[in-house]
């Protein structure tokens, strides 16, 4: 069990979630239970969060992977939305209000602003984290550079379980 503790300060908090998923990543060995644990975290983490989970590169399309939140879509074409513009440029992208992102993909009406992490394993695209909140311009640098370490610490998990390969 995983005990979700916490704090008012933003960085102590972030530092606490992504030690947090660094525990959960160590004791598993399925990808699946992994990214859905992950997912949960985040959303138990962060406040004004609608949607929180992982688009998986299957071919050219990304595909649903574990996630919080309501239904969405199954399936991003290359290069379609903030998911599929984050694999493009190969780094995480944030969007302060989806309205004015040419091409956003619009999943739950309620998200109003978004951060896509692309995830890496050995130097390739494997899929993305996303979030979504209710709130605009709700995504900081600071929440960047932790999500970013989280997507590091989970590329390397998948190096481990899924092989180098
Ligand atoms: N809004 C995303 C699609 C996925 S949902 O937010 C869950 C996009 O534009 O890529």
């Amino acid at each position: 069990m995983f005990t979700i503790k916490k704090e008012d300060d933003p960085r102590v908090n972030l530092a606490l979630m992504t030690e947090t998923a660094a525990a959960m990543l160590e004791g598993e060995e399925d990808s699946i239970a992994a990214l859905a644990n992950i997912s949960a975290l985040i959303k138990a983490y962060l406040e004004d969060i609608n949607w929180a989970g992982f688009y998986i590169l299957k071919g050219k399309d990304l595909v649903l992977g574990p996630f919080q939140g309501l239904p969405a879509c199954s399936r991003i074409g290359e290069g379609r939305g903030v998911c599929g513009r984050a694999v493009q440029e190969g780094r995480p992208v944030i969007t302060g209000n989806v309205r004015e992102f040419p091409g956003h993909i619009a999943c739950d009406s309620a998200s109003a602003s978004e951060i896509v992490i692309p995830l890496f394993k050995q130097g390739t695209v494997y899929g993305v984290l996303d979030l979504d909140s209710p709130r605009l311009n709700r995504f900081s640098a600071l929440e960047e550079e932790y999500l970013t370490q989280t997507g590091r610490l989970i590329g390397a998990f998948l190096e481990r379980v899924e092989g180098r390969g």
